[in-house]
């Protein structure tokens, strides 16, 4: 553990930082170098600065950690950023201009053609864009980042069902957990005994970020899937854990067995090995009550999708709910794998 990688925070006092700080505690392969938040915390202890909201302790290595200010250049050629979309964009093109490595879970670079946008066992091949975006945009660094939170949970569950029967087109609904607003996050008024049917930009992001994902490497960068696609994201009163329900027509018409045997098939061995990934990426239920966020979001370490309730569709060819965490897998945990395979590709 003497020779692990040191990575700053940014954003970490929030949501998805907090995650980054847990799951760093114990890593085999980086450890927390530098914490970063905004000018509110900025000089103070990261204990004194944040309100930890997991269920598991602050890790005594941060108590101490004097968070720096926003836009310091962080001491360590690694960065996990978690900053608001809002800010993230002239942030993180600094710091990968000046030669950091940065893990982004922020929007502001995901839909830019140069960007990966990465879930390793879905596009870990997209990585080969990164010399030319080192040659177009004059970075000494690099920028790869993770997808939307609810995207990251479908796309796991498309790529398989994509590879074998083409997806011509996709309507999904989403029923999303209350950390994916960050902390404080929705006013507790506004959610208890309800459902609130408009997250911001989230159905543009499910839309745009999964034909991303699902897309090819061309000559002018990455080049998203054509299929046809619509979403509609709801905020619902669950604590983690995003759900999703799904409609897809195919090219080639499968049967529900068919689609279970391709979702069960599902591996990307070149990824298994990594320190955050999952021994399956997804999980298939066939218990008609199940996934559900509090019994299924934890599985394989919340880093697996669970898809279940796999049916014929009475308007397009299949239909079937997918569930993941959207904190560990749609957040910290995703960026996390991505750093990991980044280090691979790297070493390679
Ligand atoms: N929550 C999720 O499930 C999820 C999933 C996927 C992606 N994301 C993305 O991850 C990012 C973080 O989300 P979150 O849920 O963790 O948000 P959050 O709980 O609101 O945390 C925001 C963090 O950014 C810091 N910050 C705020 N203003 C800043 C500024 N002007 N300069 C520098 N730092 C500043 C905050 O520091 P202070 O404590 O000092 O205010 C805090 O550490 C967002 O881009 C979000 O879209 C979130």
């Amino acid at each position: 553990m003497t020779d692990r990688i040191p990575a700053a925070i940014l954003g970490a006092t929030g949501m998805v930082g907090q995650r980054f700080i847990q799951l760093l505690e114990h890593h085999p392969l980086f450890r927390i170098g530098a914490v970063l938040a905004s000018a509110r915390s900025a000089g103070k202890t990261y204990a004194e600065a944040t309100n930890w909201v997991l269920d598991t302790p602050m890790p005594a290595s941060v108590h101490a950690m004097v968070l720096l200010e926003p836009d310091a250049l962080p001491p360590c050629e690694w960065v996990f950023s978690a900053l608001p979309g809002s800010l993230a964009g002239p942030v993180e093109t600094r710091l990968a201009a000046d030669g950091h490595l940065v893990c982004s879970n922020a929007s502001a670079h995901r839909m830019d053609p140069l960007v990966p946008l990465i879930i390793p066992e879905v596009n870990g091949d997209h990585l080969e864009i990164l010399p030319r975006q080192r040659q177009v945009k004059g970075w000494e660094g690099t920028l790869i980042t993770a997808p939307n939170c609810t995207t990251t949970v479908l796309a796991l569950a498309l790529k398989p069902l994509h590879d074998a029967f083409r997806i011509e087109s996709m309507h999904a609904v989403s029923m999303q957990g209350l950390s994916g607003a960050g902390y404080p996050g929705v006013p507790a008024l506004d959610i208890i005994d309800n459902i609130l049917p408009y997250i911001k930009g989230e159905e543009e992001k499910l839309v745009d970020e999964t034909r991303k994902l699902l897309g090819t490497v061309g000559a002018n960068g990455i080049a998203a899937a054509a299929f046809a696609a619509s979403a509609q994201c709801n905020r619902v009163p669950v604590r983690e854990g995003h759900f999703i329900c799904a409609n897809i027509r195919f090219a080639r018409k499968p049967s529900v067995d068919e689609v279970i045997a391709a979702l069960e098939r599902f591996e990307a061995p070149a990824v298994a090995g990594l320190p955050s990934a999952p021994p399956r990426p997804v999980l298939v239920t066939r218990d008609p009550a199940r996934p559900q966020p509090r019994l299924d979001r934890a599985a394989g370490g919340g880093m697996s999708v669970t898809v279940g309730r796999v049916q014929r569709s009475g308007t397009a060819d299949i239909r079937l709910v997918a569930l993941g965490h959207n904190t560990l897998r749609g957040a910290a945990g995703g960026a996390l794998l991505n750093g990991e395979w980044l280090l691979k590709v790297l070493k390679a």
